[in-house]
């Protein structure tokens, strides 16, 4: 009980997420998603996530503190996510941070969005071994990280040099007409699909795996599926739509585990966390754990709610950043976009 109360706030995409945390102890997650207004756009438009989250935003607040049971003149801290991502959407969970900071007198921390895809996994499995290696894959990134200390030391060691895995997903989810987001309706569609198509598995050989060890690539995938479905339908056979989608999806897993253990082998890290939507499909847990057990290595994998963008996870790094000491930000914290 004498742990702080922290509370979290991310709108760096379309999810107004506020998660309210004690210690490690989740409290509240409330998530309002703008992604059904987007749907008709095939993609997230920063315009539309923007007011969205303007609109969101103090209804969710209030959700959050009351599932949590709380006032929010109990919160001991506040932190929001303030990079990267869109930034109009970035800006409204900046300002709002720093206006219930200011006018209650409390500090805030200025959160990286990907180190909080790492961290809300102590919600879920306790304080997180270090070093741990960590696969963040979404809509909007796909890394390898080593991460000595979450809330000071992560280290990139590779990332797309294209799409992100989600990205991959969601195009090629459209490719064989399943809704946006894709990556849930591939996941489902592959469980009636076997892997019967031997699709490219990007930077994994020769020269490209040499250049770019630890990176991914997944624009050569989505086009090489594209152009098996459009072959399929010029020549009037039906297009076999589980199986291309469990062919794709292997491919995408096959590459992302295989460069997390290595990443792990080879920097004698024995701990793998999964973060970002990606890490909500079933086919990568599966795998994942695997490998992981083949090679010694311990798994940990959040909870899909919490896999996805959420508040809990800024709450989470929020709540760690005031265990280890860490200074506050201070109130004129700016809204980067490009943060690394
Ligand atoms: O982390 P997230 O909610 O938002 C960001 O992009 O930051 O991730 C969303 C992405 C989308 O591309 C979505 O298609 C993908 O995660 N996704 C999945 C699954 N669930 C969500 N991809 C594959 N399999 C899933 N089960
Ligand atoms: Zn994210």
């Amino acid at each position: 009980r004498d742990e702080p109360l922290v509370l979290g706030i991310e709108t760096s995409c379309d999810e107004t997420g506020i998660g309210v945390v004690r210690g490690t102890t989740l409290l509240a997650d409330a998530v309002a998603s703008s992604v059904e207004e987007h749907v008709r756009f095939g993609g997230v438009v920063p315009e539309v996530a923007s007011r969205a989250h303007l609109e969101a935003m103090v209804p969710t607040i209030r959700r959050a503190c009351a599932d949590a049971g709380i006032a929010l003149s109990d919160v001991d801290a506040f932190a929001v996510t303030a990079g990267p991502g869109l930034a109009g959407a970035l800006l409204v969970g900046v300002a709002a941070a720093k206006a219930l900071a200011l006018s209650l007198d409390k500090p805030i921390y200025g959160i990286n969005h990907l180190a909080a895809h790492v961290c809300v996994d102590q919600l879920q499995h306790g304080l997180l071994p270090e070093p741990t290696m960590a696969l963040l894959v979404s809509g909007g990134h796909s890394s390898l990280l080593l991460v000595p200390d979450v809330t000071s030391d992560v280290q990139p060691l590779g990332a797309t040099i294209d799409d992100a895995a989600g990205e991959a997903f969601d195009k090629v989810a459209r490719v064989l007409g399943l809704p946006f987001p894709g990556g849930p309706h591939i996941d489902r569609a592959a469980a009636d699909g076997s892997v019967v198509i031997d699709f490219p598995r990007g930077l994994t050989s020769g020269r490209d795996m040499q250049r770019h060890r630890f990176d991914f690539s997944f624009s050569g995938l989505k086009t090489a599926v594209a152009r098996w479905v459009e072959a399929r339908e010029a020549s009037g056979e039906p297009v076999p739509v589980a199986d291309v989608a469990a062919s794709f999806q292997e491919a995408v897993v096959d590459v992302l585990t295989r460069k997390a253990l290595l990443a792990c082998a080879e920097n004698g890290v024995e701990h793998l966390v999964l973060g970002g939507g990606v890490a909500a499909n079933s086919r990568l847990r599966v795998l994942a754990q695997e490998r992981c057990d083949a090679a010694g290595v311990t798994l940990r994998v959040p909870r899909p709610a919490l896999c996805t963008d959420n508040g809990a996870m800024v709450a989470a790094l929020g709540s760690e950043m005031v265990r280890r000491g860490r200074s506050p930000g201070r109130f004129d914290l700016p809204a980067d976009s490009s943060m690394p």
